[in-house]
């Protein structure tokens, strides 16, 4: 292994779950897109013999060296990973995190993270990593996170496209036949992904038949929005988007405010919209022409929506290995 000291960087996205969070956990195919407007940058420079790794990470209020942080704290574990994987003893750098993805709000800002440092740290130590590798190291700190992840979160940001996801299968990139347009409203209120989906799974575990047939039913969903996206029929998404919200509901992991950004996209003029990722809080997701984004971003604003993004889904042009 031969390290050439010379600063590197990596950069990664934030994302959002288009159809099928929570199924995905049991089975059923998910889909979900890069959100390039938020990202996570790690740049790792050389330091002086001896110094040991830093961590600077003042977006995330952390700054330690590594042989004195917590060996589970999830930068920490990210950073010994990327060693160990590449064979290589700490080296003396300075590694710094900057991130303007929202935490616990489901825009996938610990996964996010993950990459980009695991990415840059590789490189510095001159071991670089093809993209399924990089995306099976992050699902290992995406363990620490949330316990139980379906691989959905590390699928998507390591690839930086949008992907059909099913647990245990090959990753499949989605070709997408036709552009569309995304507003994402955050509700402020911060979720936990870990409780989400341990209160899902206990309450599945109390009626598994109704559990499982309403897994299945957005599975469904989830299949047919793929041959939409396919096909560019975006007239198709917006229904399936509100039917995977309903089914969402029935699972119990909306809320008050996530109902109440959901519906004011629609009543704003949105095609569609639903929650986004774990629920309980964080984002919301809402399909919209090019011509009412400002219409809808008002409607989301008003009906307390403390952020919103715009971002429009294309097939990526990179070349993800
Ligand atoms: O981390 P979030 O909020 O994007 O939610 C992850 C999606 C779930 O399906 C709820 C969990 C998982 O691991 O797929």
């Amino acid at each position: 292994m031969s390290m050439n000291c010379a600063t590197r960087s990596a950069s990664a996205p934030g994302k959002v779950i288009l159809f099928g969070e929570h199924a995905v956990v049991y089975g059923q195919p998910a889909i979900a897109v890069p959100v390039t407007q938020v990202k996570a940058s790690v740049t790792v420079a050389p330091a002086p013999p001896g110094s040991g790794l830093t961590i600077v990470a003042s977006d995330l209020g952390a700054d330690y060296r590594l042989d004195a942080a917590p060996p589970d704290e999830p930068l920490t574990a990210a950073a010994r990973l990327a060693l160990s994987h590449c064979s290589a003893p700490e080296p003396d750098a300075t590694l710094t995190l900057r991130s303007t993805i929202p935490i616990a709000s489901g825009l996938g800002s610990g996964t996010a993270v993950s990459t980009a440092l695991i990415r840059a740290l590789a490189e510095f130590l001159g071991c670089p990593m093809e993209t399924a590798e990089l995306s099976a190291l992050v699902f290992e700190i995406e363990k620490i996170h949330h316990g139980t992840p379906s691989g959905i979160d590390n699928t998507v940001v390591a690839y930086a496209q949008p992907v059909y996801f099913r647990r245990g299968h090959p990753v499949e990139r989605l070709a997408v036949g036709a552009p569309f347009t995304l507003l994402i409203g955050d509700t402020g209120i911060r979720s936990s992904t870990r409780e989400a989906v341990e209160q899902v799974r206990e309450s599945r575990r109390r009626d598994p038949a109704r559990y499982d047939a309403l897994f299945d039913q957005i599975g469904d969903v989830a299949s047919e929005a793929r041959r939409a996206i396919e096909a560019g029929r975006v007239d198709a998404l917006g229904p399936l988007m509100d039917e995977n919200h309903e089914l969402l509901i029935e699972l119990g992991v909306s809320s008050p405010e996530l109902d109440e950004l959901v519906e004011s996209a629609r009543f704003g003029g949105a095609m569609g919209s639903k929650l986004s990722g774990a629920g309980r809080g964080g984002n919301m997701v809402a399909l919209v022409e090019e011509d009412c984004v400002e219409e809808v971003a008002e409607e989301l604003r008003e009906a307390g929506a403390v952020r919103v993004i715009v971002t429009t889904i294309t097939t990526a042009d990179t070349t993800a290995d």
